[in-house]
């Protein structure tokens, strides 16, 4: 997908259904919140800028961190998310500023950032080294970068169940380019360390983080959980494209699958990610 198109698909049904979903997937992405924060320690006062913030939870939280004497920045190219995202801000009196723009061609006023963070959102970016590039040029001297990325598919079974068990209902999925723009286009740690230094990055660690993603929790978490899957996730699009009958055996598939993942009330999956820091 080209930037452009990136524009588009944010800017979509795909936006939207994320803005509806954000506090389901605020909640399953609670443990990388809380590991990616505490890699990136903001300290009051620092200047901070998220990197395709979304509907701004980490933006928020650095937020609070830097404090009134700091500055916290969340930028995408996602209209309604960016929407959520400062009506938060309004809600928590919050002084996180939301802008519209694209990791690759963001300008800012500011000194410089010391802090560089993201939440899953630098993996969709056409040319990845001139992102990167363009967000070393906004970083102080020594500032830091850390985000969070999607480990293979092999390693998320959040994301592959469904696949696997949709094989013979949906059409077949063609072999996808593991570097392209998407999800798991950062999965692999050489490829996207080579990616960092080209831009001028350095002292780049990759820290592996495995963790149980809550898929469904509240009163039935298995419905919760289906529902999750069938909005967000690699076999969410597939099955809407297969249409009512598809949708049908995909619920009924899902429900019984997740029912074996219930436990304490919540259906959590293996989920696993890189930390990913660095020094500009
Ligand atoms: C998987 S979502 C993650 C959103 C948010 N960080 C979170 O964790 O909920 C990816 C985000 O990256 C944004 N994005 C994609 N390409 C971008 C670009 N070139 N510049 C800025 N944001 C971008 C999308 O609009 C989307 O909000």
């Amino acid at each position: 997908m080209s930037n452009a198109e990136q524009v588009e698909y944010w800017n979509g049904k795909v936006g939207e259904t994320w803005v509806r979903m954000q506090e389901r997937m605020d909640l399953a992405l609670t443990p990388v919140t809380a590991a990616l924060l505490s890699l990136a320690a903001p300290q009051p006062g620092e200047h901070a800028l998220d990197v395709g913030c979304g509907s701004g939870e980490t933006t928020l939280a650095l937020s609070g961190a830097v404090g009134d004497d700091g500055l916290a920045i969340g930028i995408d190219i996602s209209e309604p998310l960016l929407a959520r995202a400062r009506e938060r801000a309004e809600e928590l009196l919050s002084e996180a500023d939301f802008r519209t723009a694209d990791a690759a061609t963001f300008d800012d006023e500011a000194d410089g950032f010391d802090l560089v963070v993201s939440r899953f959102g630098v993996m969709f970016f056409a040319d990845p080294v001139a992102a990167f590039a363009n967000l070393f040029r906004l970083a102080c001297p020594g500032a830091r970068l850390c985000f969070a990325c999607w480990q293979p598919p092999s390693e998320n079974l959040w994301a592959t169940l469904p696949l696997q068990l949709l094989a013979d209902v949906l059409p077949p999925q063609p072999p996808a380019d593991p570097h392209a723009p998407g999800p798991f286009a950062f999965a692999d740690p050489e490829h996207t360390g080579a990616i960092l230094a080209a831009a001028g990055w350095q002292d780049i660690a990759f820290h592996a983080m495995p963790f149980a993603m809550v898929m469904g929790t509240g009163d039935d978490p298995v419905a919760a959980a289906v529902q999750f899957a069938l909005r967000i996730g690699p076999a969410a699009r597939a099955v809407r494209e297969a249409g009512p009958a598809a949708e049908a055996v995909a619920k009924e598939r899902l429900a019984a699958a997740y029912a074996g993942h219930l436990a304490a009330g919540e259906v959590a999956l293996p989920a696993a990610i890189w930390l990913v820091s660095a020094r500009a």
